[in-house]
């Protein structure tokens, strides 16, 4: 098998993922849409059996010994999520179902403080997690939402950062890599440009996770969240690390069991953090599995995913760019992620015809329609890379797109 010139042993790696044993269409799988979700390893699966064949139970209640070992197990998975991000204590980790829900949180509770005419920062490349939240809350409570602009390279146009960032901003809201086109935003500027104004920094780094080192200390950013199963992890768990003076002084989002310290008939007192944010029961094999996933990932290190990504994204970007009537978007450096289309054929008819030959990409607009809008397309095909993919498959995918153009006489 032709593998990256990287110290990845991809061969090894993808004997621990068995959804790569499947054919499609009698076709051996060439999973590309890692943006949209990745695959599991066996160990990932087999923790979250082994969860429920042996330590079921509900966490920080009950006195019991598969009370204690859920709880263990739950509370030493946040520890490991600190590690992974280099946070400086694991209660500054709360555990949420998704992105999705980490940004609802901020949104929500960061935004209860401010009045009419205060203003949040995003940009135009934003996922709608990271743009419906705060145009909802800007809507209801009367705040100026403001969006750092793209240059044509699809990148955040430097001078519409600097313009767009004021005194008058509360909030700067941007992801780290874009999902849509794979964008690195450079996100140590803009945290420091967000600081020197005043401004709290929250970074949706849904796609950056996944595929990079993480140091909070480094970034600084106020806030940062990602998304479990884009990282090997289960669906239905996902992660806000806040900086803890600031989780301390915001408001709870949820409100019920398990986020509360003492509850009257007159008032109540809400629990210390990081539980503060949990409230009712939590996706407890869904947390587990997501230890068990950082714990993969860190065993054949960050360094070497990122080095590999970004190998095969070179060369899929070599050999796609070599294909007359392909349009890619973007830069040329970028996170693992090419988004095209192919001049004259819907991006899910591309899709399609490459799912025959068992290549799964994604089309669309990507949960990204206000950017397809600034861009001027309706949609793109997405590929997405990871660390089980392979140039072997890179070259599949490009006969796949030759078929495409065969079939529809480009
Ligand atoms: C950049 C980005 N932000 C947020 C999300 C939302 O993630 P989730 O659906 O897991 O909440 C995604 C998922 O595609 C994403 O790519």
């Amino acid at each position: 098998m032709q593998q990256t010139k990287t110290i990845l042993d991809v061969e090894q790696i993808r004997k621990d993922f068995p959804i790569l044993n499947r054919k499609i269409h009698n076709k051996p799988l060439v999973y590309f849409d890692n943006a949209a979700t990745s695959q599991k390893p066996s160990v990932v699966i087999d923790a979250i059996k082994n969860y429920y064949e042996q330590s079921n139970a509900n966490v920080h209640r009950s006195i019991h010994q598969l009370g204690e070992e859920a709880t263990e197990a739950y509370e030493k998975s946040r520890e490991k999520i600190a590690g992974f991000i280099n946070a400086d204590s694991s209660q500054n980790i709360i555990f949420t179902k998704n992105s999705t829900e980490a940004l609802n949180l901020l949104a929500y509770s960061l935004t209860s403080s401010l009045k009419k005419g205060d203003e949040i920062v995003i940009s135009q490349l934003e996922h709608h997690s990271n743009f419906v939240p705060w145009q909802q809350l800007a809507k209801q409570k009367g705040l100026n939402l403001k969006f750092i602009e793209i240059n044509k390279n699809i990148e955040l146009d430097k001078e519409s950062i600097k313009k767009n960032i004021t005194k008058k901003t509360k909030i700067v809201s941007v992801g780290h890599i874009s999902n849509a086109i794979g964008t690195i935003n450079p996100i140590e500027q803009i945290t420091k440009i967000a600081h020197e104004n005043g401004a709290l920094m929250v970074i949706d780094g849904s796609q950056a996770a996944p595929h990079m080192p993480l140091d909070m200390e480094k970034i600084n950013s106020d806030f940062y969240v990602f998304t479990g199963h884009k990282m090997l992890g289960p669906t239905g768990v996902g992660v806000l690390y806040g900086k803890k003076e600031l989780l301390e002084n915001m408001q709870p989002f949820l409100y019920g069991g398990e986020m509360i310290n003492e509850v009257k008939f007159e008032g109540t007192t809400f629990n210390q953090l990081p539980w503060k944010f949990e409230a009712g029961t939590p996706n407890i094999a869904e947390a587990i599995g997501l230890g068990i996933a950082i714990d993969y990932l860190q065993k054949v290190g960050m360094g070497g995913i990122h080095e590999h990504d970004k190998e095969l994204t070179e060369y899929a970007m070599e050999k796609l760019s070599k294909v007359r009537d392909v349009a890619i978007y973007g830069p040329k450096e970028r996170g693992p992620i090419i988004s095209f289309n192919v001049k004259g054929v819907h991006a899910h008819d591309v899709s399609q015809i490459l799912d025959s030959e068992g290549v799964a990409i994604r089309a669309g607009h990507h949960c990204c329609m206000p950017l397809m809008g600034v861009i001027g397309v309706a949609a793109t095909a997405r590929a997405s890379f990871y660390l089980y993919n392979t140039e072997e498959e890179v070259d599949v995918f490009i006969k796949a797109i030759d078929k495409v153009k065969k079939v529809f006489g480009v």
